[in-house]
């Protein structure tokens, strides 16, 4: 895993920015992103778009796979993934939003197949954004998902609904379930980059990152993947016992594998 500790969130989202442009630059205009909801990505995708109008990342040609969608929200909802991931990503990304594609919460029977299958027909997921829940869920994989899980219905834990409830004018209002990609479907993409910023994820990103492979903390599997990087500021990074050491790699890093920032 590879650990990129930033001073503030404006940060996250350059470095962030800058690594999935790398990523993306190796793979062509017709990339394809796997992109999250929620705060700690917004920094990233602003960052991208100038990266976009400077000319130094072409997504003319890339599609979308969004992570999860709440069940039973209608898609005109402002606080549903499909217009979320339309305000966030398609529209100031300038993606054909005919190539973005969102769990369909209102059918979740038959969701989580027909998401797996379109992933598979697009070739799969050449980097996923992730953000990360404070009790360490990257989708809506909470703590107890399969390691191996697909694209499916998820309960959401009420700790998930408290801290979702910022976005709704009620706890009452925030959907109890989800269609989530699996955190098989996430172990899938070629290349991941988790996004986390801010004390209340401190605790989430020591666990994942530092303490054991476990559903408890879901987002410790990517200790399983062959090229996930974590982009956290320092508030975020406060309880890695070896940020010295991940500072150290970064800063002495060979020319091939510097961020263009
Ligand atoms: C979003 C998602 C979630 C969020 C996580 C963190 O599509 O699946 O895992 O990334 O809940 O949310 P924020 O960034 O709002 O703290």
């Amino acid at each position: 895993m590879e650990i990129i500790i930033c001073p503030d969130e404006a940060q996250v989202g350059v470095y962030a920015a800058a690594k999935i442009a790398k990523i993306a630059a190796g793979v062509g205009p017709k990339v394809v992103l796997g992109v999250a909801t929620g705060s700690s990505p917004l920094t990233t995708y602003i960052e991208l778009a100038k990266l976009e109008k400077a000319g130094k990342l072409d997504l003319s040609g890339a599609s979308a796979f969004a992570l999860d969608e709440y069940v039973g929200l209608p898609y005109t909802h402002p606080e549903s993934y499909h217009d979320v991931i339309r305000r966030t990503v398609t529209e100031p990304l300038g993606i054909d939003p005919a190539k973005v594609s969102v769990p369909d919460g209102a059918n979740p029977e038959t969701a989580g197949e027909a998401y797996e299958a379109a992933i598979k027909q697009a070739g799969g997921v050449d980097v996923q954004i992730l953000g990360i829940g404070a009790n360490g869920h990257v989708g809506f994989n909470e703590p107890g998902s399969s390691l191996a899980s697909r694209t499916r219905i998820k309960t959401l834990t009420a700790k998930t609904r408290e801290d979702n409830a910022r976005f709704f004018d009620s706890l009452d209002q925030v959907p109890t379930h989800c269609i989530t990609q699996g955190l098989g479907t996430i172990l899938d993409a070629r290349h991941v980059v988790l996004v986390a910023n801010g004390a209340g994820k401190a605790d989430a990103i020591a666990a994942i990152a530092e303490g054991p492979v476990s559903s408890m903390w879901p987002g410790s599997v990517l200790q399983l993947h062959q090229y996930a990087t974590l982009v956290i500021d320092e508030a975020a990074a406060a309880k890695l016992t070896h940020q010295d050491y991940y500072r150290q790699i970064f800063s002495t890093l060979p020319a091939w594998q510097r961020l263009d920032v």
